[in-house]
């Protein structure tokens, strides 16, 4: 690889097919792929069709064979047990290989699904890649949903076995899960065979029929070998918010994912194998199928897994603690936990030994960086303090500054520039370029870069109409920015119904659904609106039905708690404002979009086809108001 940023993007635009088939070195292959890309089903991409590997064998036995296997892969911090627990690369093939081994005896083939429901405990990674090794499909759900939604990612994914344990630890709280899967699944349609149940010491959960104890099914399993997958085979669905209430179910292949996971360790984040890198995300969002668990075990490096959180388990110095407990390189994070951190410490007392630890960067993603908190990091850490833009979809950052290749200068409020492979342009509603400092849609040229989504689980139609048919020829991101004069980007917000609540991606469409099934709910229309530490929280606008006596208190206390109960606790509402009209159309549409712009602060102008601008002028100080 060469080190100059701008020839290795110039490259990658230029001929993709040379720099992909180049990157893709980086990878044992079973058979090499001759075809690199196919574009006969356009714009349905597929990078390397006819390539035969096995992810999981990239992640591990690669290492364990090239003899590293006395190397640290995995590092488990648990600040709520006060554990800490170490992998060598050799120890997880073992608890890999076994699991996988009985995932078979449950059942489970190639191109089977498993969802897998955990807290943040090794065996959530021991999971993700025993499907791998076998070529079934993995999907995690991420353990605050609640019921319901874990029900819909059921009935989607339908899966052969499900994954869980007894229980997850939430600062002080034991959070039991067995009952929330049992709920789950008693109002989903779909049923897996079995279910395979981690005991942890805090909770037993009753087993019932299909239930199987892991550890006791686990020590009997028979270890078995990596088997090989085409490229093109799904690795795995991670659902995601979409516009609607209903998920969107991202899917991975093995192929291209297992080239840009190790392309983009390298060469974006600067970590190469035994050194010791941080994602302080969960194993249920994309931050950390990327980067806890397939993007640094592929580089062969050590992954460090924390459960816990940046404040209160015990406190705001828990991060400062791993850093320097590990010898951590690099940590990822989001702005909010920084917040939440500079809030409880904002003199960094608890910041211990960690300016002279091994700590080299901060990276920084899944929200806007805001000034301050980028000033804070920075001035504290004394570290580069490195923002990077992407999505779910996307599986790795679209725009960063990458550390591997030239690191240039960083630019506060800008992610930087566009990532190898990712032909970024900000265009207007009418899909025509704009020039440099104009806001507008943040578009990416097809065919994406290897890596990121092939398409939505089953519906190649959706992913179609929902991402690649406003701009020909170009994926519609859903973000809205503008590119500065030396090519940097910045990333202004969602232009969707998309929030982001303490670095977790929620629809208000999703929300709205339960909002407006109380029974004195006429109509409803849910915003993000600003918070210092959480960057947005949702607030409620309600209607209620005409000649209904109602005490408000009570109705926006049972509305929070449908939300919390249906959900989950990560989309609470914040406030619920009971508002005699919505801003609405002449023919009747809910100006959403105009209450979002007035609730980040936009300039927006009012539509002409508004029905009567007073409803909107008495509803603008509430869009506005900060949370108490
Ligand atoms: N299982 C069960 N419940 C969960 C959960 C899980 N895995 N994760 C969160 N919850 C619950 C919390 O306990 C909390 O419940 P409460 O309202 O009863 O107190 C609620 O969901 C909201 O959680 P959260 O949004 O995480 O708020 P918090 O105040 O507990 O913590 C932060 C705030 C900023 C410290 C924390 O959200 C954080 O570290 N965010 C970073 C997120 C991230 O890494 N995103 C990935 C992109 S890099
Ligand atoms: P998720 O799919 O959960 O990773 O959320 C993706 C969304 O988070 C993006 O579409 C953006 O709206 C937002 N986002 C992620 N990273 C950044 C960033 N560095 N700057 C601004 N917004 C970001």
């Amino acid at each position: 690889m060469g080190t100059d940023y701008a020839s290795e993007y110039a490259a990658s635009i230029e001929d993709p097919r040379e720099f992909w088939a180049r990157a893709a070195q980086l990878i044992d292959w079973v058979e090499f792929p001759e075809n690199i890309l196919d574009e006969t089903a356009a714009p349905l991409y597929r990078w390397f069709p006819d390539g035969v590997l096995n992810t999981c064998y990239n992640a591990v036995d690669r290492h364990v064979e090239s003899g590293h296997g006395q190397r640290l892969a995995l590092i488990h911090d648990s600040a709520v047990t006060g554990l800490v627990t170490r992998f060598t690369y050799a120890q997880l093939q073992d608890e890999v290989a076994r699991l996988a081994g009985l995932l078979v005896a449950l059942g489970v083939s190639r191109g089977d699904r498993v969802v897998i429901y955990l807290p943040m405990v090794p065996e959530a990674v021991f999971a993700m890649l025993a499907c791998a090794r076998i070529g079934a499909v993995h999907s995690v759900v991420f353990g605050g949903f609640a019921a319901e939604e874990l029900a819909a990612r059921i009935d989607d994914a339908k899966p052969t076995v499900l994954m869980t344990a007894s229980c997850g630890i939430e600062g002080q709280r034991i959070i039991e899960y067995k009952p929330l899967v049992d709920a789950a699944l008693a109002v989903a349609m779909h049923q897996p065979k079995s279910t395979l149940v981690l005991q942890r010491p805090q909770i037993t959960a009753p087993l019932g029929d299909a239930d199987h104890d892991w550890a006791v099914r686990v020590r009997d399993a028979q270890a078995v070998p990596a088997v090989p997958v085409t490229a093109t085979d799904p690795l795995y669905i991670l659902y995601t918010s979409g516009t609607t209430g209903r998920p969107k179910g991202i899917v991975r292949d093995n192929g291209g994912h297992a080239v840009a996971m190790a392309w983009s360790m390298g060469n974006v984040f600067g970590i190469g194998a035994a050194d010791v890198w941080w994602a302080a995300s969960d194993v249920g969002w994309v931050v950390g199928h990327s980067y806890i668990v397939y993007a640094p075990l592929i580089a062969g490096a050590t992954t460090v897994m924390f459960e816990g959180k940046p404040v209160g388990t015990p406190d705001a110095g828990a991060f400062w603690r791993v850093i320097a407990d590990h010898g951590v390189k690099a940590l990822f994070t989001a702005p909010t936990a920084i917040r939440a951190i500079k809030k409880e410490d904002p003199d960094a007392e608890l910041l211990n030994g960690v300016r002279a630890s091994e700590l080299q960067a901060l990276f920084l993603a899944g929200e806007r960086l805001d000034p301050d908190t980028y000033q804070w990091a920075t001035h504290t850490l004394d570290v580069p303090v490195i923002d990077n833009w992407w999505q779910t979809e996307t599986g790795w950052p679209i725009v960063a500054n990458l550390r591997g290749l030239d690191p240039m200068a960083l630019k506060p409020g800008s992610p930087s520039v566009a990532v190898p492979g990712f032909n970024i342009d900000v265009v207007d509603a009418d899909g025509h370029s704009l020039p440099a400092d104009t806001e507008g849609s943040i578009v990416i040229r097809l065919p994406l870069p290897p890596g990121a989504l092939v398409t939505l689980w089953e519906d190649d139609e959706r992913y179609i109409d929902a991402y690649l048919s406003q701009t020909p020829h170009h994926y519609t991101t859903g973000d809205g920015g503008y590119r500065d004069s030396d090519g940097y980007l910045y990333v202004m917000g969602r232009t969707d119904d998309v929030i982001n609540v303490a670095g977790h991606r929620i629809s208000t469409g999703s929300i709205e659904a339960v909002v407006a099934s109380h029974p004195v709910v006429a109509e409803c229309a849910v915003i993000g609106v600003r918070d210092d530490i959480k960057g947005q929280l949702p607030r409620a606008f309600v209607v209620v039905k005409s000649g209904i006596e109602i005490d408000a208190e009570r109705v926006a206390a049972e509305i929070k708690e449908s939300v919390r109960k249906r959900i989950g606790a990560i989309a609470s509402v914040k406030d619920v404002v009971i508002v005699p009209a919505l801003p609405k159309t002449r023919s009747g549409k809910i100006l959403r979009k105009t209450m979002r712009g007035i609730a980040d602060g936009r300039d927006e102008p009012t539509p002409a086809t508004i029905e009567d601008p007073s409803v909107l002028v008495a509803i603008a100080p509430l869009l506005q108001a900060p949370i108490e």
